[in-house]
């Protein structure tokens, strides 16, 4: 499938139950974890320059993931899952974890920001969600977030004050000098972007 189809409406995250599992990827390779892959150049760029790493894509939505899997099929180091990314993180990576795999990075790039006040709990950073991470995921794995929404960044600073993830550096650039899909849209019109990267202490 070459085309993505368009769909305006953003994917309730709450509303999809979807329960997906994964065994690990066989090695130890070290992994990168993208939440929200959407085309995937993002992935497809950073394993030009990391081909020895594994590759996690999540998509909650199943026409770009399958347009994902399409373009990632000739790459064993890559798995692509549908489903929300916040339900099923654990169950996709702690067996990576377990099979002694270490997680470069997660990157959190440019997500939905669901902007009004009823819609929070949809957010993929949360309260809840770092200190559930907090339970199992190693101390010293960077979770990157970008987004061009200022007001959702300082609110994503709030809710980390009352996490264990209280180690956090700012930075400019592109990750890895490498724009995502919405990140070239949103620098194309010239609009600012707010760059983290966390960690627990
Ligand atoms: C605004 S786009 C950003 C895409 C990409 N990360 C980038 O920077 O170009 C957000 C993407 O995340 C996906 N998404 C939103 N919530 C998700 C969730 N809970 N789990 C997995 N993917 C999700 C959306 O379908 C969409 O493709």
């Amino acid at each position: 499938m070459n085309t993505i189809k368009r769909t305006r409406t953003h994917a309730n995250p709450l509303a999809n139950l979807q329960e997906i599992h994964f065994e690990g990827f066989g090695n130890t390779r070290p992994i990168f974890v993208d939440v929200g892959a959407f085309k995937g150049e993002f992935m497809a760029q950073l394993a030009d320059k990391f081909p020895d790493h594994n590759f996690i894509c999540f998509e909650i939505r199943t026409p770009i993931a399958e347009h994902l899997r399409e373009k990632f099929k000739d790459r064993p180091n890559f798995r692509v899952f549908d489903g929300d990314a916040g339900r099923n993180f654990r169950n996709i990576l702690e067996p990576c974890l377990k099979e002694g795999a270490k997680i470069e990075e997660i990157f959190v790039n440019f997500p939905d920001p669901w902007f009004k006040d009823r819609h929070k709990k949809r957010r993929f950073i949360t309260t809840e969600f770092c200190h559930t991470l907090a339970t199992w995921l190693p101390a010293e794995t960077p979770i990157v977030f970008q987004t061009d929404q200022q007001f959702l960044f300082e609110e994503t600073l709030e809710y980390l004050k009352e996490t264990p993830y209280q180690s956090i550096k700012r930075f400019e650039d592109s990750v890895h000098g490498i724009p995502t899909d919405w990140e070239k849209v949103k620098m194309a019109k010239g609009e600012p972007i707010w760059r983290m990267t966390f960690t627990r202490d």
